[in-house]
């Protein structure tokens, strides 16, 4: 199926818990996610990273995205963000379509 951009936004109700997107977004319990298509990680002024996730040398882009969001601790050793909850390669898809759609500010 193509990548739905509708779902994505679905999806990302599992983040914004810790993550915000938009012109008014601010970095929560992990980094404002604007612009993440082309980003180096660990690059986000003012956010307070882990070592592991400021020194993995990933440029996020969709294919080591979605690497990363099925076992976040696997792609980054170390890092601090805690989560499992994205079971689909589909459904990863469609927060990357969703995400890629927010510049960076
Ligand atoms: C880091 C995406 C859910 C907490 C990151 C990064 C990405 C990401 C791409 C790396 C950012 C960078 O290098 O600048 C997502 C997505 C989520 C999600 C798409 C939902 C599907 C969560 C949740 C939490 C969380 C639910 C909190 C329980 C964090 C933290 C970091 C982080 C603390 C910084 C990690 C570190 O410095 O080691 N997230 N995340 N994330 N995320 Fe998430």
């Amino acid at each position: 199926a193509a990548e739905d951009v509708a779902a994505g936004a679905t999806a990302f109700k599992k983040c914004v818990s810790c993550h915000d997107v938009g012109p008014t977004a601010k970095n929560k319990v992990g980094p404002v996610l604007n612009g993440l298509d082309g980003r180096k990680s660990g690059s986000i002024a003012g956010y307070s990273y882990s070592d592991a996730n400021k020194n993995s040398g990933i440029t996020w882009d969709e294919a080591n995205f979605l690497d990363y969001i099925k076992d976040p601790k696997a792609k980054v050793p170390g890092t601090k963000m805690v989560f499992a909850g994205i079971k689909t390669e589909a459904e990863a898809k469609n927060l990357w379509a969703y995400l890629k759609q927010y510049d960076a500010e």
